[in-house]
């Protein structure tokens, strides 16, 4: 599917963006561990968290879902039974990264794949804690990539320093911890996101947090409950920058999830001039959530690094977009990890910006980016990575001609209506 974007309209309206990704997933998952029922709603139902769902109903979960509200019945940490299948994962590196620290603690055997992306995504940050855990598990290139094979075991508490600052590195030891007799310990470089935390809390279990070090008491009794999932902000900040970049735009986007832990696009928006005003704060399953609005700016150029990273990892390409049109140099480092994304994010935005006239330079760990630059139309490709596919498509909306989006359908990996959303606020009769 390729999709053409018509430039240079303003955007004005108000957006309601889908659920969070990272949620919903880990709502799924404590949802299917906890003893009785829990009904998810505003969950995403993008490809990402439906391979989280039917991964989970293989392994024995029984699952509705109506729209966007999900119920399941939890089985309890130890009611999980072995899948007659392999598990696909599809896109998603967060499925299959967490199911590894639940996988990690089943005493039956399971095999777990994804599509061609996944398949080269690094698993062995995640697999050697887990097997010094006490987990078996073996797979492609040493262990290291999918497909994995695993049969957990009675797991020993882990006190483990990350090498990465990853919530799904975090997440995956956390939820193996569950299933260890004593204190599990994860200690980050830097914070990443913490909904798994907070959830796990909510779900009942033990958990306390100081710095960047997150503790589990192991083998709690996980509660069933009602989750409502914030809209995600990572979706947000399409139209975050799409109206400050697009001169006379006015765009309100409503339910946005603000966790500290991921506000970072906020504060690099507002650091370069961006007029956002954020209304109606409130907490919904303990995470915070307001509605922001966003009226066009002329945009400066901003150094991000260190600590701010991981709190906007997701970001970077659509804050890219932002910087070619921002007065001024934009410089990104320590965003090494993006080269280990869906795809080499910082290989795709480079070459397929450049196809526009964009002119980027990239670093080992990010970008240096001149501002004030024009983009011209023409066809480029999403590589099968959403955030590339969001992020070309929101800088056509600068373009001085017609832009095409090849390989446009994996936006429903996390924003199924992405491109409806783009019409209805360039549309004149709202
Ligand atoms: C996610 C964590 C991040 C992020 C991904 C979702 C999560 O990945 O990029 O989109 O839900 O835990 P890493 O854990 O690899 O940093």
């Amino acid at each position: 599917m390729q999709v053409t974007i018509d430039g240079r309209i303003a955007l004005q309206g108000e957006v309601l963006v889908p659920g969070d990704k990272s949620i919903s997933h880990r709502a799924a998952i404590f949802a299917a561990l906890a003893e009785g029922e829990s009904e998810i709603r505003g969950f995403l139902t993008g490809e990402d968290c439906l391979s989280t769902l039917a991964c989970l109903h293989q392994l024995g979960v029984a699952i509705t879902r109506d729209k966007t509200t999900v119920r399941i019945q939890g089985v309890g940490l130890t009611g999980l039974r072995e899948a007659e299948n392999v598990l696909d994962c599809g896109n998603s590196g967060t499925t299959a990264r967490l199911l590894l620290g639940v996988l990690a603690g089943q005493p039956f055997f399971s095999v777990l794949t994804g599509d061609a992306s996944l398949r080269k995504r690094p698993m062995a940050r995640v697999t050697e804690p887990l097997i010094a855990m006490g987990a078996n598990i073996m797979g492609r290139a040493g262990g290291t990539l999918l497909p994995l094979a695993i049969v957990g075991g009675s797991l020993q508490p882990s006190h483990y320093h990350t090498p990465v600052a990853s919530a799904q590195l975090k997440s995956a030891i956390l939820l193996a911890g569950l299933y260890a007799e004593g204190e599990t310990m994860v200690v980050e470089p830097e914070q990443s996101r913490d909904h798994t935390e907070r959830m796990l809390a909510a779900f009942g279990a033990d958990v306390s947090v100081a710095a960047t070090a997150v503790t589990l008491h192991g083998q709690p009794r996980l509660q069933g409950r009602l989750v409502q999932v914030p809209g995600d902000i990572s979706s947000a900040a399409f139209f975050l920058v799409a109206a400050s970049i697009v001169p006379a735009s006015d765009v309100l986007v409503r339910n946005v999830g603000i966790n500290p832990s991921r506000t970072g696009i906020l504060e690099v928006l507002q650091a370069m001039g961006a007029t956002l005003t954020l209304y109606n704060e409130r907490e919904e399953s303990g995470e915070p959530v307001a509605d922001i609005r966003v009226q066009s700016a002329q945009l400066t150029g901003v150094e991000l690094s260190g600590a701010l990273i991981p709190r906007l990892i997701d970001e970077i390409p659509i804050i890219v977009v932002a910087a070619l049109f921002a007065n001024g140099q934009t410089i990104i480092r320590d965003a090494q990890e993006l080269r280990v994304k869906e795809t080499d994010r910082i290989a795709a935005v480079v070459e397929e910006f450049a196809k526009l006239g964009a002119s980027i330079i990239a670093t080992e760990d990010g970008f240096v980016i001149e501002g004030g630059q024009q983009v011209h139309g023409g066809v480029v490709n999403s590589r099968g990575d959403h955030r590339i596919a969001m992020s070309l498509s929101i800088a056509a909306l600068r373009a001085t001609s017609p832009v095409t989006v090849e390989d446009a359908h994996c936006v429903a990996i996390s924003y199924p209506r992405f491109w409806e959303t783009i019409k209805t606020l360039q549309s004149d009769d709202k």
